[in-house]
């Protein structure tokens, strides 16, 4: 399978090395390189070449891409369209995550390093389940969502559409958190958080965006 990263930033990188770990792990993939509106055609980034900008993705053969960008609203942009546009999503699972036989991943979703994921939970599409996360059972994660490293939840947590949860944050069984909010690096969070809301701190409590 012929496979185009979108995006050569650092997610980028990560993912890249993510999918050479499949390959070597035996899948039937070849990377044919980055597609960035940011970065110069020809050149190199993290080993591979960068065919041009997203527009690129019309001229050259593939088979299958990944939206390999950070920001949860950037990467919804590009899949959305690069899905009306009828292109196909490969879902990336670094060989050393650990995923339930009765988990499902949604389609174009990145699932790196170490990551778990336990029973019964449900990842909707473009979803960055990133390094050494681990969500426990009964999960649901809406589309477009990053789980960053480190981040642990409890069993029957809903995590909505958009939402960043920050790197090494705690999410304690049964919370929800609202669609695109954002929950800072290191929080723990014990109540249902609201849709666009930022928390931080132990307990994680609502503050104003910027908190500055
Ligand atoms: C919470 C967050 C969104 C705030 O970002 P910001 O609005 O740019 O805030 P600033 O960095 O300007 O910090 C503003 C204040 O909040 C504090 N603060 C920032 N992040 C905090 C956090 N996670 N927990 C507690 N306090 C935090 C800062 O110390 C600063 O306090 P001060 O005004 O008393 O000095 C950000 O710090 C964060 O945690 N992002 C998560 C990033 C992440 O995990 N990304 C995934 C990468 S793979």
């Amino acid at each position: 399978m012929k496979v185009i990263i979108v995006g050569a930033g650092g997610h980028g990188a990560v993912v890249a090395d993510l999918l050479h770990a499949m390959r070597r792990a035996g899948a039937d993939l070849e990377l044919l390189g980055f597609v960035d509106d940011g970065a110069s055609e020809g050149a190199m980034a993290h080993g591979l070449r960068v065919l041009g900008g997203v527009a690129h993705l019309g001229t050259v053969a593939h088979d299958a891409i990944v939206v390999a960008v950070g920001d949860n609203r950037a990467r919804g942009r590009i899949f959305d369209a690069a899905r009306h546009a009828g292109e196909r999503f490969i879902t990336a699972i670094h060989p050393s995550a650990v995923i339930a036989a009765d988990a499902s991943i949604g389609n174009g979703s990145m699932v790196c390093a170490g990551a778990i994921i336990n029973p019964g939970t449900i990842i909707g599409p473009n979803v960055i389940v990133n390094t050494a996360a681990s969500l426990d059972h009964h999960n649901v994660v809406g589309a477009h969502v990053h789980v960053a490293p480190g981040v642990h939840t409890g069993g029957e947590v809903r995590i909505g559409e958009g939402a960043l949860v920050g790197i090494g944050a705690v999410i304690t069984p049964r919370r929800q958190v609202g669609a695109w909010a954002t929950v800072g690096a290191g929080a723990v969070v014990v109540r249902d958080v609201k849709a666009d809301d930022l928390v931080v701190g132990v307990p994680a409590v609502p503050v104003r965006r910027p908190i500055t």
